[in-house]
């Protein structure tokens, strides 16, 4: 009997800290499809979620839990072929009206043409930080891995491991940084055809539906938020990514995509007044 209890104890114990940071490889364990009527669908025994829209509706999952820092990996593989007026979002967000958000959105493109990846950073309810690039590769032909890195001293956007965009904790500046609301995550695979391509120029292809965007290998070894107590608000978690900030080679890095793939930064936008995070 006793025996009994502390075997059921211990099996607490590991359920508890496997909870506090945790690591999701199969979608049935990590995320529910939640829109979509039968669009979005779970495959290969959790392995592999797919999202489709057609000229009916599009389709998209979340994540069970809700994170309060951490890092999270996706593989994506994007509409292919002419995919214009699609747009593939995929971001961590806590909703409402003053809501933080980490966006990744994926705009698709004609055959042949770029797609393009807007960026954007909100907190308490502010957003207006876009940075859009394009790809050194065509993230139409295979899975690529797409990463958020969130801790209390910054966010960092990665692209098969490559930085693509940094935003630090500015609160001394008086610059609201996202660190008190849980997010989860979202994706959704949808039409925009008013404006995700060229302004609305090019108008979705229809004939070539359903659009199907592929998702592997999630992972979110992140702390845990319910009932508005964090796990790792009582003990940091030992993961690598608590700390991590850009290395001089990290930086290095950022700075080649920024010279050579973006194509839009709110800080350099001379028809609105950039925020005092730009002049930094
Ligand atoms: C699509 O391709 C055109 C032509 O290369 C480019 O100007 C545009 O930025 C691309 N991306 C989107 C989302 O329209």
């Amino acid at each position: 009997m006793i025996k009994m209890k502390m075997v059921s104890l211990i099996i607490l114990v590991i359920s508890f800290f496997s909870l506090s940071v945790s690591t999701y490889a199969n979608f049935n364990n990590g995320v529910d499809i939640t829109w979509g009527g039968g669009r979005g669908k779970i495959e290969e025994g959790g392995e592999l979620l797919t999202l489709s829209l057609d000229k009916t509706s599009g389709s998209g999952f979340q994540s069970k839990y809700e994170y309060l820092f951490g890092r999270i990996d996706m593989k994506i593989k994007l509409v292919p072929g002419n995919s214009a007026g699609t747009v593939t979002a995929y971001y961590l967000s806590s909703l409402g009206a003053t809501h933080d958000e980490i966006d990744f959105e994926f705009l698709g493109n004609v055959s042949g043409e770029p797609y393009t990846l807007h960026t954007n950073v909100f907190s308490q309810g502010k957003g207006n930080r876009e940075q859009q690039f394009y790809l050194w590769f065509d993230p139409r032909l295979d899975f690529h891995t797409y990463t958020v890195v969130w801790n209390p001293q910054e966010i960092l956007f990665y692209v098969d491991g490559t930085p693509i965009r940094v935003f630090k904790n500015n609160e001394v500046h008086g610059i609201p940084y996202p660190k008190a609301q849980p997010m989860k995550l979202y994706s959704s695979l949808w039409a925009a055809e008013d404006w995700a391509t060229r302004g609305g120029l090019v108008k979705t292809d229809w004939s070539k539906a359903p659009f199907v965007a592929a998702y592997r290998g999630f992972s979110a070894d992140a702390c845990i938020a319910s009932a508005g107590h964090s796990t790792c608000s009582s003990s940091p978690p030992k993961s690598s990514w608590w700390t991590q900030s850009l290395d001089p080679a990290g930086a290095q890095k950022l700075k080649w995509v920024h010279d050579k793939y973006m194509i839009y930064d709110y800080c350099k936008d001379n028809r609105r007044a950039p925020p005092p995070e730009c002049f930094l």
